[in-house]
């Protein structure tokens, strides 16, 4: 990953491949934003005429490079939009930062060293840009030609290092909040490396030794259920979705405990490794990014092991529920009945509304352990992204301040999120004639049919939340911000400050 450090070096005198500065819209025209006063200075105060004369606006993303101004030991500046200006200049949002820095990191992919001269008034901002800068240089090249180590001949290796100016390397706070960043955006990234790997990689066995090995370096507690164990266990709905590959499943139980812990935390992600539909086959067009399916188990995962690397003072518990949905003569039919881990009977009347049914298992399995309470996380109903489109997620729960805070919490982080509810009267459309519940209910509200099925799964009296990331998880389109293409490790950032939130006894 990225080095970032915290630099007092000024612009003039950093020897780097580029510095960059932040420009902001302004109503007349493109401002300069505080931090660049050193590069404004050596233009002779005509930085934000030079800029609007390249035909920079400010607006947020855009990138302008220009040559550095003589004297400089860094040959290029790199201007980059913030969008409009705040009303007080200096107060530019964590979020502005995040993102200006996440796109100046991707423009300079091929580079070694940049310093950063963007807005940084407290130890927050110098977070928020250390986050911004360690996503947006991520880029997923382990299957180019040669593996990682020919990048450059394989496209842009991904910047190397960069020095946050005006930063204060011996200020408590301000280390904290870089090394709180590297060590989450190196687990978020981990995250994205798991959703982009190919499904013929990356399946239920070997998820969980890549968790198996997690755990060893981080010193958690993981325990893996195999197909055996899992009959013997009696997780009808994890072994009905992995019945028709030749890939079994897995029940993966990571677990963080610290010995000043209070409360108890447990986090449930959906691990499909890929989403075929099985007998209620996809069609072309419906399963080429299915890989994605996974990206709620690997955003509890790298949760839990930020957590862990964090030290925070709560225990937490990581279920990764790992399958992979295949059509094959073993596969579960529509019109089978799975007998479920809580001896609950789901009749299967599609088999490409499998997410629900692994989650079924983990949620009772996470509900025996009675934790303070459980937060799942999945890609769960294309429903979710006809509602909130493909950067906002889902939180349905089964108590509105917990909803709340969670929204709350994702806003903190920079992650868009909504609150849904789980109307009373879609629970009927499940009702099966056969089984104590159907796998489907009306079509109209998909995504929170889905969310009644798994509160059916979740233990009495527990605080429960469902986040529906089904939109965010995979950027299909063009990479923005600190949002790469593919996989973008959506909610491991909230969930990591919900696991603060418990810690400090704000939560649950
Ligand atoms: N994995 C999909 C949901 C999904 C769709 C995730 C698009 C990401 C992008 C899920 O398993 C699924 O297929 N859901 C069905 C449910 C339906 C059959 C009730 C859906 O949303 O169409
Ligand atoms: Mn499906
Ligand atoms: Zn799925």
């Amino acid at each position: 990953m990225t080095a970032l450090t915290l630099s007092t070096a000024a612009a003039p005198g950093l020897r780097a491949d580029a510095i960059v500065i932040g420009v902001a819209k302004g109503t007349k025209g493109p401002v300069v934003a505080p931090g660049a006063e050193a590069v404004d200075t050596a233009y002779d105060g005509r930085l934000a005429d030079v800029l609007e004369t390249l035909g920079a606006s400010g607006a947020e993303g855009e990138v302008t490079k220009l040559p550095a101004p003589s004297g400089f030991k860094s040959p290029l500046v790199l201007a980059v939009g913030l969008g409009a200006q705040p009303e007080k200049d200096a107060e530019y949002g964590a979020e502005t930062l995040r993102r200006a820095a996440g796109a100046a990191a991707r423009a300079l992919a091929g580079v070694k060293k940049a310093g950063f001269a963007l807005p940084l008034a407290d130890a927050a901002d110098a977070g928020a840009l250390a986050e911004g800068a360690l996503l947006g240089a991520y880029a997923f090249d382990t299957y180019k030609e040669n593996g990682k180590d020919s990048r450059a001949k394989n496209g842009r290796a991904p910047l190397a290092e960069v020095a946050l100016l005006g930063g204060k390397p011996r200020d408590k706070a301000y280390k904290a909040a870089v090394e709180r960043a590297a060590a989450v955006c190196e687990e978020l990234n981990r995250a994205r490396d798991l959703i982009n790997m190919p499904p013929n990689d990356l399946y239920p066995a070997s998820f969980a030794a890549i968790a198996q090995g997690a755990a060893k370096e981080h010193g958690l507690k993981v325990q893996v259920l195999d197909e055996k164990a899992l009959t013997k266990g009696g997780y009808g709905g994890i072994l009905g979705v992995g019945a028709g590959a030749a890939a079994a499943p897995r029940l993966v139980k990571l677990s963080y405990t610290h010995s000043k812990a209070k409360k108890h935390l447990a986090l449930v992600g959906k691990g499909i490794t890929y989403d075929s539909g099985g007998i209620s086959l996809k069609p072309a067009g419906h399963n080429e990014t299915m890989k994605c399916d996974m990206s709620g188990a690997a955003a509890v995962f790298a949760a839990v092991v930020a957590a862990a690397r964090l030290g925070l003072e709560v225990n937490v518990t990581g279920w990764l529920a790992l399958a992979e949905n295949m059509p094959s003569g073993s596969a579960t039919r529509p019109g089978d009945v799975l007998r479920m881990y809580s001896g609950k009977t789901v009749e299967v009347l599609n088999t490409d509304a499998e997410g629900r049914l692994v989650m079924a298992d983990a949620l009772w399995a996470a509900s025996l352990e009675k934790p303070d309470a459980i937060v799942d996380v999945a890609t769960l109903t294309g429903a979710m992204m006809l509602a909130l489109g493909s950067r906002t997620f889902g939180i349905m729960a089964n108590d509105e301040a917990f909803r709340g805070a969670i929204h709350e919490a994702a806003e903190e982080v920079g992650e868009d999120a909504w609150p849904m509810p789980l109307p009373e009267h879609l629970r009927k459309g499940m009702d099966s004639p056969t089984a104590d519940i159907a796998n489907m209910g009306e079509r109209m509200g998909g995504g929170l049919v889905a969310g009644l099925f798994l509160r059916e799964f979740v233990g009495e009296g527990i605080t429960w939340a469902h986040l529906d990331i089904a939109g965010p998880a995979f950027n299909e389109q063009g990479p923005f911000g600190y949002t790469p293409k593919g996989g973008t490790g959506s909610a491991v950032r909230t969930l990591v400050r919900l696991a603060e939130l418990t810690a400090a006894g704000d939560l649950g």
